[in-house]
């Protein structure tokens, strides 16, 4: 947990609220919290959705681990604490972009259970849909997009997921998207027909 580190402060409520934001976007602000392996497609499907969800007219905004880790994060490497900063800055993040009524994709690995649980608790029940997006590890590896796999097997790269470091699978996804087995669009379709049932977005004829 962060620790806080000001006194003094008193909370200000805004003038235009969640509710006015999202009545003029005909959407609910939510998270989907996209989970896997590096490699694993989590960026690639958040992207998927994002598009479906925009061509439908709603708002969109994608957050990916290599993105943030630019700017916002870039003084953070992947250590357990580090990552655990992470992933708690892109909870604090993500729940700014869902006040302000946004579907919000979410793309880190996000090792560790109570690091994405903590995320979950920042956010409205049912605001929050977790997507593991499983995929084996040796595909992963097959695909190293980016050659890090190889990196880490040769230990050029220290503690890298799956290799040197943990990744826990989580428990009770709202979605699990095998992309081993899916196409990218069949996995985007998985995703946003959930959201369609949760009421998130309204059913497309
Ligand atoms: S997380 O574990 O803190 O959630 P995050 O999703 O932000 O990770 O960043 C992962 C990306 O950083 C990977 O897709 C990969 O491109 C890159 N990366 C560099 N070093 C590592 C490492 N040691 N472990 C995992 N990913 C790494």
């Amino acid at each position: 947990m962060a620790e806080q580190k000001a006194s003094n402060l008193t909370w200000h409520e805004t003038t235009v609220t969640k509710q006015d934001r999202e009545e003029l976007l005909n959407q609910k602000g939510c998270v989907v919290w996209f989970t896997g392996l590096s490699g694993s497609g989590k960026s690639t499907l958040a992207n998927a959705v994002a598009h479906q969800l925009h061509e439908r007219n709603h708002h969109t905004y994608v957050l990916d681990g290599d993105n943030v880790r630019h700017g916002l994060n870039k003084n953070l490497g992947f250590s357990p604490e580090d990552r655990e900063e992470n992933i708690r800055r892109v909870g604090e993040v993500a729940k700014l972009f869902v006040d302000a009524g946004t579907i919000v994709m979410t793309a880190f690995i996000s090792p560790y259970r109570t690091d994405r649980n903590q995320a979950r608790e920042l956010i409205e029940e049912n605001r929050f849909v977790e997507v593991f997006v499983e995929c084996p590890l040796n595909i992963c590896e097959e695909r190293d997009p980016k050659g890090l796999y190889k990196k880490a097997r040769s230990g050029e790269i220290k503690e890298f997921t799956g290799i040197s470091a943990p990744y826990e699978e989580p428990n009770n996804p709202e979605v699990v998207i095998n992309t081993s087995e899916l196409s990218v669009i069949e996995s985007a379709n998985q995703v946003v027909v959930y959201l369609e049932k949760a009421g998130l977005v309204p059913v497309v004829k």
